[in-house]
């Protein structure tokens, strides 16, 4: 079948005012660039003409700026699922202008299958390459294009020639689960296991037209690896060293999740530079910059991801390279890449930072101060319940240390005690394996905690009523309440709460 060669501007003109539309990619890798600019400007000339235009979007994980950061500057969106990490969206959220449902990311395909969000309209699809039989070759993301694909009425497809046609297809395997009742377990036994196809079929009927594009991709760098996030790269590297001497580990290792940020970026680069820790794999649902550099020194035996996170600059150059990466990653839909039976089964070592964490190991990676979403749980939680050993990492200060990232309550929550084995800060590393809340509390204190704010815990504890988890309710969240009323959780009076 020919397909219509259409501009992106005709193509925006699919997508009507309180249609659900999905994206391809994860994180900005994988998603479209040019269509979703044209949809702002659409619902910017319908504003102006005082019609309402708002749509809701599906995507993996986060998208680009001309994905989010457009069409939330535009107004267009009602709302948003999963993660995201733009600025500008961020802001409508916590201004409360846009429906945003932060869920764990192995969930939003099966979650569009099972009905929970009505009908999907159309899909967004990011390609290399498409046949005229309907299968599409995709890109940088895995996310949940298998979906979204599926239950559209209509696709659109992005031709990027940046990502160079048919010359490095090849990354993806493509699988989509059976629903329950008749789910069958997902036959991943090792991190690079294929179980699915290199592309997606779909039937053609549906592509309603093809915009041909050239836009590179729009992933952020890093901040360069400091002191402190060297140090905390440092001390996991330690801890999982010492696992393996006590035979926690076994001698083969197991592979490893890691996080998205700086944090995560700057802990990948420590362990690879450690020659104690062994050649090792990734089963990971975004694989950033550092771990390209690994799997270039054979660091990285194998990467198994949902996407390459990297810079434009850095996905090229593994494209510049493609005989050497194409037997060395994989790139799955993010209901595999996350999935928690495989993550079980494979012994996922899983990584993933917080923004604050609790005395007793309750973790919070979503929101600053209780209230404003930072940009959601991503694949934190797919990976921590079910890892073999789930480790937090974080600096044990923020912001020239006004603010503690050990506080006696988290001010939301994301993983729960139960959930989180180790945290490790630049101070230390707190293994909370087999401790009851009291022994948690102390190996947190004094292991985790800024020497700045270990005796303001200690005190905490000492005003705290007894119980099996200790805790003054009324002063729980008083160090939280210090820095917006005195913009310094040191001020924090324990006094006043007695
Ligand atoms: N209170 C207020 N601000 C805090 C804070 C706290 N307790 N802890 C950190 N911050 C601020 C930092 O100061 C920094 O601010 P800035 O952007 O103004 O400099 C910002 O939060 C980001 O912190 P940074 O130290 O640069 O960490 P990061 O880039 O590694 O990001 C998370 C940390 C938690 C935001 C990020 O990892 C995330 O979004 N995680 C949730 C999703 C996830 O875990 N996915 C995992 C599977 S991929």
């Amino acid at each position: 079948m020919a397909f219509n060669i259409i501009s992106a501007a005709e193509a925006a003109t699919y997508i009507k005012h309180g249609y659900n539309v999905g994206l391809s990619g994860f994180t900005p890798a994988g998603s479209p660039k040019a269509v979703t600019p044209e949809i702002a400007k659409i619902a910017e000339a319908e504003h102006a003409a005082g019609r309402p235009f708002q749509i809701g979007i599906f995507t993996g994980a986060s998208t680009g700026d001309s994905a989010d950061g457009a069409l939330i500057r535009a107004k267009a969106l009602r709302y948003r699922a999963p993660y995201t990490t733009n600025a500008d969206f961020r802001k409508a959220v916590n201004n409360g202008e846009v429906a945003y449902n932060d869920i764990h990311l192995s969930q939003m395909a099966q979650e569009l299958r099972y009905g929970y969000y009505g009908k999907l309209n159309v899909a967004i699809i990011e390609a290399c390459h498409v046949t005229p039989d309907g299968k599409i070759y995709l890109t940088a993301g895995g996310g949940i294009t298998p979906t979204i694909a599926r239950l559209a009425d209509h696709i659109i497809i992005e031709l990027n020639a940046a990502h160079r046609g048919t010359d490095c297809i090849g990354l993806h395997d493509i699988y989509e689960p059976i629903d329950p009742p008749y789910r069958r377990e997902i036959p991943v036994y090792h991190p690079s296991d294929r179980i699915g196809l290199p592309y997606l079929q779909v039937d053609p009927k549906k592509i309603v037209g093809i915009v041909e594009v050239n836009i590179p991709d729009e992933a952020r760098g890093f901040t360069a690896p400091d002191p402190v996030t060297d140090k905390i790269g440092q001390n996991v590297a330690e801890f999982l060293l010492s696992d393996m001497k006590r035979g926690i580990i076994p001698p083969t290792f197991l592979p490893l999740q890691s996080g998205v940020g700086n944090i995560a970026n700057a802990v990948l680069g420590a362990l690879g530079s450690n020659p104690d820790v062994p050649d090792f794999e990734m089963y990971t649902e975004v694989l950033q910059e550092a771990v390209v550099d690994l799997i270039r020194a054979g660091r990285v035996k194998f990467g198994s991801t949902c996407s390459l996170s990297v810079t434009n600059e850095c996905l090229q150059g593994i494209y510049d390279d493609f005989d050497f990466f194409k037997n060395k990653l994989i790139i799955r839909p993010s209901e595999i890449s996350n999935h928690p039976a495989v993550v079980r089964r494979l012994g996922i070592i899983s990584m993933n930072t917080a923004i604050e964490a609790d005395i007793y190991g309750n973790v919070n990676s979503t929101h600053i101060a209780g209230t404003k979403m930072m940009n959601g749980v991503g694949g934190s939680g797919d990976f921590t319940r079910n890892a073999f050993i789930s480790i937090f990492s974080c600096p044990s200060v923020a912001k020239e240390g006004k603010i503690s990232a050990i506080v006696p309550m988290v001010s939301h929550h994301d993983q729960t005690e139960h959930d989180v084995n180790i945290l490790i800060t630049e101070q230390g590393i707190a293994d909370l394996r087999g401790k009851s809340p009291a022994e948690r509390a102390k190996e947190i204190i004094e292991n985790c905690a800024h020497p700045d704010y270990r005796e303001l815990l200690w005190d905490y504890l000492k005003i705290a009523s007894k119980g099996h988890t200790s805790h003054r309710i009324n002063a729980a969240l008083a160090m939280h309440d210090a820095l917006l009323k005195k913009g310094d959780m040191r001020l924090v009076n324990w006094n006043d709460y007695l």
